[in-house]
């Protein structure tokens, strides 16, 4: 049991989503729990059973060498298994919600456990009960996933994953195949957090009303959308802020990444807060440009 005390405790995974804007004042718990156990499986489903502590790139290179697929979309992603529900991760078009079953929690309040189905953990676009209501209030210590073993599902659509597979001349492409390419893009376009100090993308992308998306587009034609439902638009803030001119800033050791505007980069001795006042700054001037808030999507503590 955590709790016993008044002493504020953060709960930490891999912390790659993350941003400490000054030293923590308190007991940080980091989350290591292992293990990857098959609970069932037929024909064409398995289902296994994951430590929250389980760093997630191994657990998609587990599950392609046994050609288990759903999560070869989000090949390469840092952090842990714990993680991704909290984030519901989300690249190339798959969401961690696709191949979600429930997971094992604890509280920090009273230390009882409990199970969360996947209607419970509240899910939407990088979001959770556990980053809103629940928020701090239960670690996460078991992870169950749905995966299928054959005829695999692919989501290519996204981006250039299709034009990448073209290119390399895959006709049909197996899961390992789309993880490749994915690998590939990711590379090329975001830093690696083991080099150079990231967390991904800072901001999430804001979804505006369908008439905003189509005003702004009257103003520059070329600005990227996609539809969510009918009357809703989901504008990428990369462009934005590299319309902004931010793309490639730099100011001591923080900066915005040259190739990609929406990751914030720590090039040595940063500090927590320097990161923040960047983000404000940035935040501000798509506003004043486009009218636009976006909001942060790493976890600012
Ligand atoms: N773009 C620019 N300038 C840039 C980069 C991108 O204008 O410097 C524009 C382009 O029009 C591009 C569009 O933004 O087509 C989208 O860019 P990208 O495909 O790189 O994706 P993103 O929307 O910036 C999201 C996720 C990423 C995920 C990618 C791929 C969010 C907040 N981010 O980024 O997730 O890897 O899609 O699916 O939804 C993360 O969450 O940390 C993360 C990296």
């Amino acid at each position: 049991m955590i709790d016993g005390d008044l002493e504020p405790k953060y709960i930490l995974g891999g912390g790659s989503n993350v941003l400490f804007e000054e030293d923590y004042d308190g007991l940080i718990v980091r989350n290591a729990i292992e293990g990857i156990a098959i609970l069932g499986e037929d024909t064409t489903e398995v289902c296994l059973e994951v430590g929250a502590g389980v760093i997630w790139q191994n657990l998609v290179e587990w599950c392609l060498d046994r050609d288990f697929g759903g999560i070869e979309n989000l090949s390469l992603i840092p952090g842990t298994v714990g993680a991704a529900p909290i984030q519901n991760i989300g690249a190339y078009g798959v969401e961690f919600e696709s191949v979600f079953d429930s997971l094992d929690a604890l509280s920090t309040v009273d230390g009882t456990e409990r199970s969360f189905s996947k209607e419970e953990c509240e899910f939407s676009y990088r979001q959770s009960i556990f980053k809103s209501a629940l928020k701090g209030k239960y670690i996460i210590t078991k992870v169950r996933l749905k995966l299928t073993r054959k005829d695999h599902p692919l989501v290519l659509d996204y981006g250039q994953v299709s034009q990448e597979l073209d290119h390399k001349g895959i006709v049909s492409p197996s899961i390992q195949d789309v993880s490749q390419v994915i690998c590939q893009i990711r590379r090329s376009k975001l830093p690696d957090p083991s080099v150079t100090g990231n967390a991904g993308s800072f901001f999430k992308n804001p979804v505006v009303q369908k008439a905003k998306y189509l005003s702004l587009q009257q103003d520059y034609p070329e600005i990227p959308g996609y539809m969510v439902g009918q009357d809703l638009c989901k504008i990428p803030a990369a462009w934005m802020i590299e319309k902004c001119g931010w793309k490639g800033y730099r100011s001591g050791d923080v900066g915005v990444y040259p190739r990609h505007a929406l990751v914030l980069v720590n090039y040595g001795s940063a500090t927590g807060s320097e990161i923040r006042q960047l983000s404000d700054c940035i935040k501000k001037s798509v506003r004043e440009k486009f009218g636009i808030s976006i909001d942060p999507e790493v976890n600012i503590v």
